[in-house]
């Protein structure tokens, strides 16, 4: 399945991402450094903060108490903010559009 990440400079790309990885694994493996992911996908460090696609968002899983909590320590959060190390991705989200969020 296709992952479409937007980089901070607005540029585009398209990953091709392996069903069974994070978002935030998928788009560290397709070679962009703009993902810190400092704890390593274990929901501690919100340096993985995407903003997702209005029209996904309802296909993500729900956002859990830690996530919510992480979250709201970034200042760029919005409703469509997302730890993409949260995110599994696979098919049912091909084409899933993702922009790495500013830095905090
Ligand atoms: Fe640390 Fe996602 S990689 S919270």
């Amino acid at each position: 399945p296709k992952l479409i990440v937007t980089l901070r400079d607005g540029e585009e790309r398209e990953i091709d991402g392996s069903a069974g990885l994070s978002v935030m694994e998928v788009i560290r493996d397709g070679g962009i450094d703009e993902i810190l992911a400092l704890c390593g996908g274990c929901c501690s460090c919100a340096t993985c903060h995407i903003h997702v696609d209005p029209e996904f968002a309802a296909k993500l899983p729900p956002i859990s108490e830690d996530e919510n909590d992480l979250l709201d320590s970034s200042s760029t959060r919005d409703e469509y903010s997302r730890l993409s190390c949260q995110l599994p991705f696979g098919p049912d989200l091909d084409g899933l559009k993702v922009r790495i969020a500013e830095e905090d």
